[in-house]
């Protein structure tokens, strides 16, 4: 018998025949409370999920008893409770490697975007308010030379400081938990405390996940330390940053613009002040959105989910020690 496994996101066709040759697959559309109890017999049968997005904590837990493995279909894993399913014995699988390049990709266009105000000025293109050359009124600020700031120094960070510093020029300060050797040789990164990077930095990038650790970590007295000329970028996740502090820097000039991809609730409501300001670049979470790049991951994750239901754990594992 094959293992029983749910599927809670499309999957490329090849890739879905694939899961099919190994497992017993039921696909259902999303992992929400609506689904759990539709789909309640198959999850008392699953030894495997896949997907993204979706709560998995100690409740969903009870609800899966036989699960062994959750394959997620991204890098970040801040919606899996990790003690709990290591506690359980369940097996965590992610995408680490596969969307660096792409999602360095993405903070590097929020740098470029909101520096040169790439979205407004085409907005005002096609509302033909190009009548003559152009004035201060449409001018943004310099990218080139200016001081990057990196908040995080993983994969991510690391392709991103390659990018601003050989790409353009770019003195790179970064805070992280630890140096980071190859930064600081490849690209002439400086290490520093975080209130000298809120301080120095005329675009500081986060490229962090979020923890209890990092929730909140820039709030209204971290922004107040920021020049008013600084961009604030962020592309991991939304909580890193406390919203209304941000709402409010924005509206009074303490910072000059963000450019963000991630929000504190995602979908970013119709109703937030961020979408009516002028000096904010807002995306939909696009981070690792090209089709190369999401196919890779979800190729990573089903090959992630075959080797670890078959004890495999060689890479791409968040808590390896439990196969121990
Ligand atoms: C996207 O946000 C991811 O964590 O992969």
């Amino acid at each position: 018998m094959k293992p029983s496994v749910v599927l809670y996101k499309k999957l490329p066709q090849d890739l879905r025949s694939q899961l099919d040759e190994h497992f017993n697959v039921t696909e259902i559309n999303g992992l929400t409370p609506e689904t759990l109890s539709q789909h309640a017999e198959v999850f008392q049968q699953a030894e495997g999920i896949l997907g993204s997005g979706g709560k998995v904590d100690a409740e969903f837990l009870k609800k899966a008893p036989k699960l062994r493995v959750a394959s997620s279909v991204s890098v970040g894993v801040d919606n899996f409770d990790i003690p709990a399913l290591s506690e359980r014995g369940v097996l965590l699988m992610h995408t680490p490697t596969v969307l660096t390049e792409t999602v360095a990709d993405t903070m590097m266009a929020l740098v470029l975007t909101s520096a040169r105000r790439v979205v407004e000025s085409a907005e005002r293109v096609k509302k033909g308010e190009w009548q003559g050359s152009i004035g201060a009124d449409w001018f943004g600020i310099d990218v080139h030379h200016k001081k990057m700031g990196i908040l995080g120094m993983g994969r991510i960070g690391l392709a991103l400081a390659q990018r601003a510093h050989l790409g353009f020029s770019m003195p790179i300060l970064y805070n992280a938990r630890k140096h980071h050797e190859e930064a600081e040789q490849r690209f002439d990164a400086q290490y520093c405390d975080l209130d000298t990077l809120l301080k120095e930095s005329d675009f500081l990038c986060i490229s962090l996940p979020l923890t209890e650790q990092t929730h909140h970590l820039i709030g209204r007295e971290e922004l107040a330390k920021m020049k008013p000329s600084a961009v604030l970028i962020n592309a991991g996740r939304g909580p890193v940053i406390d919203e209304e502090a941000l709402i409010a820097a924005l509206q009074e000039g303490t910072i000059h613009a963000a450019g963000l991809d991630v929000f504190e609730k995602e979908p970013l409501p119709k109703d937030s002040p961020l979408l009516t300001l002028p000096n904010v670049v807002a995306l939909p979470h696009i981070g690792s959105a090209t089709h190369e790049t999401r196919y890779g991951m979800a190729k990573d994750a089903v090959e992630n989910l075959i080797a670890a239901l078959n004890g495999k754990v060689d890479k791409n594992c968040v808590n390896p020690e439990v196969a121990k």
